[in-house]
């Protein structure tokens, strides 16, 4: 007999049917709920609300599984490369050699940035953050290229121009804030390589590519390329189903991603780590603040909405940090701070009892500065990662033949019916 749910209210009873995914997770389907009971559900942050059914990522809190379309993220963090995965997330599955080719081919195709997109990068004011430039620059990209995104060849065009153009416009947002010369990129470099090319080189000193750190990068893109019903990835969702393009979705996502509670955390984390530095490495004062519920401040880079165990992405972080920085031959005093107070938070019955681990952010800045990336740049490199996960996520919603407009309810605590009063009566 399949499972049911029963819900009593105002005297009957509403059977409510469960809905089972492919690893068991259950949930109870109240899709009828307001038409048969005349009830909503009330769920600030939407903790327990799915939105969808999904096949892309699954997540398993509780045990730490990160897996993109059933392979661990783990493996694909040592065996694949960041290309590699954007094809799986957003064809489903791995793609054969020539796949891959092709794909590598339709990058290097569309890697240029229209030339009168400079301009609007040279009037942004000298202090923009590059997210706010990102988040305008992909909704910008729709009114460069307004092919129609309907025919399914076009679409993946699309995606791959994306793809592709953000990451020349990142490493373009950065050269342009140094007032530096825009490096184009070469056909001959692969995805990681090409960016940090684009960044680093110069008229002066040209750049050597390193492969360590090329596969590095690779690595840290991989590990954000995907994390299900996030926030931003909802935003994508949300926004798409008003059917607007991608690019206008997209840019939704940019935008929530930049907080500090989200993809932010990574920027928030170095300027925390620095403060604690600058107050001498004392960072049991971090703790304490962190715990005072007087107080808003809360560790940055821990804690998780999904995870209650130690976030698999933030281990393989914490040891590409020793990787990068011994290739480097650097040593990085925010890293030892990092360490001493993940070990002291660990051990703190607060973090114990809310079950607070380092979430991927911890760590993910150290390696970003050992790279040269600037901190205001760090949340841009989170999107550059996200973006397959956010396509995919787009491309899988207005695939489905169930999709809805997104369109949450609310209960209204305001006034009731007040009558209107003239201004000389008030
Ligand atoms: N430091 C101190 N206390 C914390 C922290 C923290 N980092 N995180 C959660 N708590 C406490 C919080 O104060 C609250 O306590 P109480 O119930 O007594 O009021 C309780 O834990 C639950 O917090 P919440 O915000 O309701 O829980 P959440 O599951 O929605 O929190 C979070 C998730 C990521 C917003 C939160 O852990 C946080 O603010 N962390 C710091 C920011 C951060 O590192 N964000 C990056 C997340 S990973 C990257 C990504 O995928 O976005």
């Amino acid at each position: 007999m399949k499972d049911k749910v029963k819900l009593i209210f105002e005297g009957k009873t509403y059977e409510l049917p469960i809905v089972t995914g492919s690893e068991g997770e259950k949930a109870i389907d109240i899709s009828n709920l307001r038409q048969k009971t005349g009830l909503i559900t009330l769920d600030p942050g939407y903790a327990n609300t799915g939105s969808c059914t999904s096949s892309i990522t699954f997540m398993d809190g509780e045990k730490g599984i990160l897996r993109y379309r059933g392979i661990p993220v783990k493996q694909l963090a040592e065996h694949s490369s960041f290309i590699e995965t954007v094809y799986l997330l957003i064809n489903g599955v791995l793609p054969a050699k020539e796949e891959l080719n092709n794909m590598s081919v339709l990058f290097n195709d569309n890697s240029l940035v229209h030339e009168d997109m400079q301009i609007f990068y040279q009037n942004f004011p000298r202090a923009s953050h590059p997210m706010g430039i990102l988040s305008s620059m992909v909704n910008a990209l729709r009114s460069f290229y307004p092919e129609l995104e309907t025919i399914e060849e076009e679409i993946n065009i699309t995606v791959t121009r994306l793809l592709s153009k953000v990451r020349t416009m990142a490493a373009m947002s950065y050269k342009i804030s140094r007032g530096h010369k825009v490096v184009y990129p070469r056909p001959d470099l692969k995805y990681s390589a090409n960016f940090l090319n684009m960044m680093f080189d110069t008229p002066v000193r040209p750049y050597p590519i390193d492969e360590d750190l090329v596969k590095a990068l690779d690595v840290f893109w991989i590990l954000h390329a995907d994390h299900e019903q996030n926030c931003s990835t909802s935003a994508v969702r949300l926004v798409g189903s008003g059917r607007v393009n991608l690019y206008a979705a997209i840019s939704a996502g940019i935008a929530a991603l930049w907080g500090p509670l989200h993809g932010g955390a990574n920027q928030a984390v170095i300027e925390m780590l620095t403060d604690i530095q600058n107050d001498g490495g004392n960072y049991r004062r971090a703790i304490e603040r962190a715990k005072d519920k007087n107080d808003s401040f809360r560790l940055m880079g821990f804690g998780h909405r999904v995870y209650k165990a130690y976030d698999p992405r933030a281990k393989i972080m914490k040891k590409m940090c020793d990787k990068v920085l011994a290739k480097l031959k650097i040593s990085d005093p925010l890293l030892d701070i990092a360490k001493e107070l993940e070990e002291a938070a660990l051990k703190d019955d607060y973090f114990i009892e809310y079950n607070l681990y380092p979430n991927i952010d911890f760590y993910s800045g150290i390696v970003l500065r050992a790279m040269g990336i600037p901190t205001n740049m760090f949340t841009v490199m989170f999107a550059i990662g996200r973006l397959p996960g956010w396509i995919a996520q787009w491309k899988e919603s207005v695939d489905d033949p169930k999709w809805k407009l997104g369109r949450p309810r609310q209960i209204y605590t305001g006034p009731i019916k007040t009558d209107y009063i003239p201004i000389e009566q008030r």
